[in-house]
């Protein structure tokens, strides 16, 4: 039995990265699954890697038309159970280095396109019988960072827009929860593959070190599945701990070496 069983699933940007990791764990787990992307050749290798399963759809998420035949294609592997929205792009820059081009590129894909991605499945979802919508947010949509401005604005959206659906769907069985990864192994989270970007930014936090996609795709997969039957309007941290709060050298309680410490009373 596969928690997935019977389903259909679009994951969108599951061309690499962690869509990717939730196109091959979903088919795993018994699922049908629609990858969208708009790099064909690697979302094609993906899908033709996984099988009978699985099938490519080039869907920018910007776009109203690519949806509508997204939809048409997963709906017609069976009862359309599942969205996760999980495309994204990310273009760090000082606010008064960031055009308002820029800007609306970034909404425009994560924000707006997980708009159109819930718009776009709410009709088959309604006729199937409910389903699940998996947002993925960022801790960047709780909090954020320098360089990071039309980013947090789109994720802080994603967050915010997820706990609307929740309230307007409930009702139909539909849920819609979002999750907010912390740093992760992928080209957006280490581009340039170096192995010291796996652990030294990482080195305050709970668990010392980046995350790896199928960590995520894990907290997608029990989102999508029935085990999840209670929980909507959710935000799932999925992130070693960053939110928690930081190691601090000095104080009890670390192995961290210092120089400087904190007195005893
Ligand atoms: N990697 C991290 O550190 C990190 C941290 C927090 C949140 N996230 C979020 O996790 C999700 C997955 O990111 P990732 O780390 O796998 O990044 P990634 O860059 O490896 O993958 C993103 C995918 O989205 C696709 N994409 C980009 N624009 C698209 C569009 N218009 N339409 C369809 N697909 C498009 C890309 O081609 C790519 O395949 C994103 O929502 C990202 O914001 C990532």
């Amino acid at each position: 039995m596969g928690r997935l069983d019977g389903k259909v699933a679009i994951i969108t940007g599951a061309a690499r990265g962690q869509g990717e990791a939730e196109a091959r764990l979903f088919a795993s787990e018994g699922a049908r699954v629609v990858l969208g992307d708009v790099l064909d050749d690697a979302g094609q290798q993906v899908a033709a890697g996984i099988g009978d399963k699985a099938h490519y759809v080039h869907l920018d998420v910007s776009s109203e038309a690519d949806w509508a035949a997204a939809v048409d294609a997963a709906t017609a592997m069976g009862p359309l159970r599942v969205l996760v929205n999980n495309a994204a792009i990310i273009m760090p820059a000082a606010i008064e280095d960031t055009t308002l081009d820029d800007y609306m590129k970034v909404i425009n894909v994560n924000q707006v396109g997980t708009f159109l991605g819930m718009k776009a499945v709410l009709g088959p979802m309604r006729m199937a019988g409910g389903g699940s919508i998996v947002n993925i947010s960022s801790i960047d949509g709780l909090q954020s960072k320098n360089g990071l401005i039309s980013y947090t604005a789109s994720k802080s959206a994603i967050r915010g827009m997820t706990k609307t659906a929740a309230i307007e769907w409930g009702r139909f069985d539909i849920r819609v929860n979002s999750i907010h990864p912390g740093g992760v192994n992928t080209p957006m989270g280490n581009p340039t593959n170096d192995p010291r970007a796996e652990k030294e930014p990482y080195q305050f936090q709970a668990i010392p070190r980046i995350g790896e996609p199928v960590e995520i795709a894990h907290a997608a997969l029990f989102l999508a599945s029935d085990e999840a039957s209670y929980v909507t309007g959710a935000e799932l941290s999925v992130d070693g701990g960053w939110r928690a709060g930081q190691v601090t050298p000095g104080l009890p309680g670390t192995d961290f070496v210092v120089e400087y410490g904190y007195e005893s009373a």
